[in-house]
């Protein structure tokens, strides 16, 4: 027999549901905190996974009491939300997508896991793969942004860079794929609130980095909190046990969202724990985080007869088979046994601060306002937001919370040694308190430009922080305005710089500021990546991986709508469109702007006639006709003209990336298989259809900048 099944032939009925409970864990001036619970269960063996304990020694303590006071010996699994960093913290998961860099993406989550494991950890509750196209949901901050098909890349880079090539390697840690499937869409953005989408929404937009997840070898699988059309997720067979586990083949172990399966009751589909804990387990769901459903109910569902032994085996066998896979039975101590070395620490930081400054979306730069002159003597750095260094952080902050984080002012204060800085915050960031304003605008006298740095706390974003109204919180929009007013009559700049978990509905600032950057939540090097892009050290070049909507009536919003029969006409009065709001987004999906100024010729697409295994080849030209050297984010999207059922106005199917010198040239070129451009037909099962295809490419969705050219699947 192997190692499992020895194990697994001398459990308890307590042992193997301690096995299936993952519990919520500390360390106190006093000593470990097990919630609900005491270390007794460890040595007892009913608890078998803990989450949220951090730092090397007390994890190596609970791991000692379960491997060498508890009669099995079976190691711990102990995970905690790595989500966008450990104690380094990283730009959140939402700026990172707009890197479009996919070895970007899995360098710093190799380098999370390498701090993660370090400390003895071995899974992490992430990649987090919720599209969102409703800047209301708070949770947009976590995620990848608007396309299902940039997800998919997000979800391989991540789940390579957690996991490695070596799970049970002391660098690697189980990744998580979360949360199964389509939180996103939760009804009117309203965090928890249930969710109602077409199949094939589901199917095309939301599925897609799940399946590429469990392409890429993605240990366990989170189900969300929500309910789908109808049927909460944590028991959702058809999509648990049948698409994931069935159709995808995924064998690992899917592990409940916080106390998500006693929530069962609360929707309405469980009577009591018993039920709650029956439901989740013939769904496939294998650990019962902080519910104590499967230790308390299923017992009695066992009696019952309602569940079989077999049944609690195939879980537990999953269980155990992670920690074996993880290396922990070989060596439960291996994660966290040496401390990493200062370089690797200092490397791991500037590599912080390079993806910060390169995750900075400059949206508008009128007059090539930045970078700043070389000869600025005096800049007013006013708002809430400038010298909010713990802000920086962003939610999830993991590990991070008691680490540093460089505020913008101190970014500043360490780049311009020569320039007066004066600062005011103005207001609070979300008080009514509007008695500071005057101060501020004061400082625009003498200044040679204003940064406003404005904004939203880093909880107003993450999990439960849905804003009805996503704009400038508190006071702001008065700061902006009298500085703004200020600033004009005195001939300076006014440079907005944007930090938020989600897109703002921000029209009046877009259209008063000269030049306005969104610098979402950038983590521990924030402050210094912000400076670094102001004094041009760094030429900007993130891109916005979520439409930026003009007004919240435009929410949901998302680039590639599908078509309408009535598509919107100045000159017909009786087509798609507001009366009071144009139809595009104030940005668009992929916009930013950089310190060059690139213009596009010579689209070429070969073959013009292309089957299902060829592949495209796309190639355009590029040049830099701006004064400073920048790089470039090209995009592909393709648009079906005819197809049976309505297809996406526009799809991304590719991206690259070009420097340029002042005044070079350069070309870029894309690959595209053809079978990329299949669809789910009428039966939502792929379709590779003959017809014409446009082949689009741009600096954004945004139609006006895309060239274009017609080909034809054969
Ligand atoms: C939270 C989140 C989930 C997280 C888990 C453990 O409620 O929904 O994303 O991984 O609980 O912290």
């Amino acid at each position: 027999m192997n190692r499992i099944d020895t194990i697994m032939a001398r459990m308890t009925l307590p042992e193997k549901l301690g096995q299936l409970t993952m519990t919520a864990s500390g360390y106190a001036v006093t000593g470990p905190v097990i919630a609900g619970d005491s270390t007794q269960a460890i040595i007892d063996g009913t608890i078998g996974n803990l989450l949220n304990m951090v730092g090397a020694g007390p994890v190596h303590e609970m791991q000692r009491l379960a491997v060498e006071k508890s009669r099995l010996g079976i190691p711990l699994l102990i995970g905690l939300d790595i989500v966008h960093g450990h104690r380094t913290l990283f730009p959140i998961p939402l700026a990172e997508a707009g890197l479009f860099d996919d070895a970007l993406w899995e360098r710093t989550a190799r380098e999370a896991a390498r701090e993660g494991a370090a400390e003895g950890l071995a899974m992490t509750f992430a990649p987090m793969l919720d599209v969102s196209r409703d800047p209301r949901w708070g949770r947009t901050a976590e995620g990848p942004g608007e396309d299902p098909w940039l997800n998919v890349r997000i979800a391989r880079a991540k789940v390579r860079g957690f996991q490695g090539t070596d799970l049970s390697s002391a660098e690697s840690l189980a990744a998580c794929a979360k949360h199964f499937v389509a939180y996103g869409p939760v009804t009117a953005g309203r965090e928890y609130a249930a969710v109602d989408i077409s199949e094939r929404t589901l199917h095309e937009v939301h599925l897609p980095a799940f399946a590429a997840a469990v392409r890429a070898g993605v240990a366990t699988v989170m189900p969300a909190f929500t309910d789908l059309n109808g049927v909460p997720m944590t028991a959702h067979v058809p999509l648990l046990r049948g698409w994931l586990r069935g159709e995808m083949g995924f064998d690992g172990v899917i592990v409940s969202d916080y106390n998500a399966i006693a929530e069962l009751i609360k929707h309405g589909v469980a009577a009591d724990l018993v039920d709650a804990a029956v439901l989740a387990l013939k769904a496939g769901v294998d650990i019962d985080m902080m519910a104590d459903a499967y230790r308390k109910g299923l017992p009695v569902a066992l009696e019952q007869g309602r569940v079989s032994i077999d049944e609690i085996d195939a879980s537990v066998r999953r269980v155990l088979r992670l920690k074996e896979q993880l290396g922990l039975f070989d060596d439960p101590y291996r994660r966290g046994a040496v401390p990493e070395p200062a370089a690797a620490v200092a490397e791991r930081h500037r590599l912080a601060r390079d993806v910060a400054s390169r995750a900075v979306v400059l949206l508008k730069n009128e007059r090539n306002t930045l970078p700043l002159p070389a000869e600025t003597k005096a800049l007013a750095v006013i708002g809430p937001l400038a010298d909010a260094s713990t802000e920086m952080k962003g939610p999830w902050w993991g590990a991070g919370e008691h680490e540093p984080a460089t505020s913008v002012l101190a970014g500043l204060r360490a780049a311009l040694k020569k320039t007066e800085l004066r600062h005011a915050p103005g207001v609070a960031i979300d008080s009514a308190d509007d008695s500071g304003i005057d101060e501020a605008v004061a400082l625009c006298d003498g200044a040679d430009a204003v940064l406003l740095c404005l904004g939203e706390r880093a909880t107003m974003s993450g999990e439960a922080a849905s804003r009805a109204t996503p704009a400038l919180p508190g006071r702001q929009q008065a700061l902006a305005e009298a500085v703004t007013a200020r600033a004009h009559v005195l001939g300076i700049p006014v440079i907005a710089i944007l930090f938020s978990g989600r897109p703002l509905v921000i029209p009046w600032l877009a259209e008063h500021a000269d030049a306005l950057l969104a610098a979402w939540f950038l983590g521990r090097e924030a402050g210094h990546a912000i400076a670094d892009v102001l004094t041009g050290r760094v030429s900007p070049g993130g891109r916005t991986p979520m439409s930026w909507p003009r007004a919240v009536g435009q929410i949901p919003i998302h680039y590639g709508p599908r078509p309408t029969g009535r598509p919107m006409n100045p000159a017909d009065y009786y087509t798609s469109k507001y009366q009071d709001v144009e139809n595009t987004p104030l940005f668009a999906f992929g916009h930013g702007l950089t310190y060059g100024r690139f213009s596009y010729d010579e689209l070429r697409v070969d073959p013009p006639r292309v089957r299902e295994h060829e592949t495209l080849r796309v190639s355009v030209g590029l040049r830099n006709d701006g004064a400073r050297a920048a790089e470039e984010t090209v995009f592909l999207f393709a648009h079906a003209k005819l197809s049976r059922v309505t297809r996406p106005l526009l799809e991304l199917k590719g991206y690259a990336k070009l420097r340029l010198e002042p005044g070079a040239a350069g070309s870029v070129t894309l690959e595209l298989p053809a079978a990329e451009l299949r669809y789910l037909g009428p039966d939502l099962q792929p379709l590779f259809e003959p017809g014409e295809v446009e082949i689009l490419v741009g600096p954004s969705a945004e139609a006006t900048g895309l060239l274009r050219q017609t080909i034809e699947l054969c």
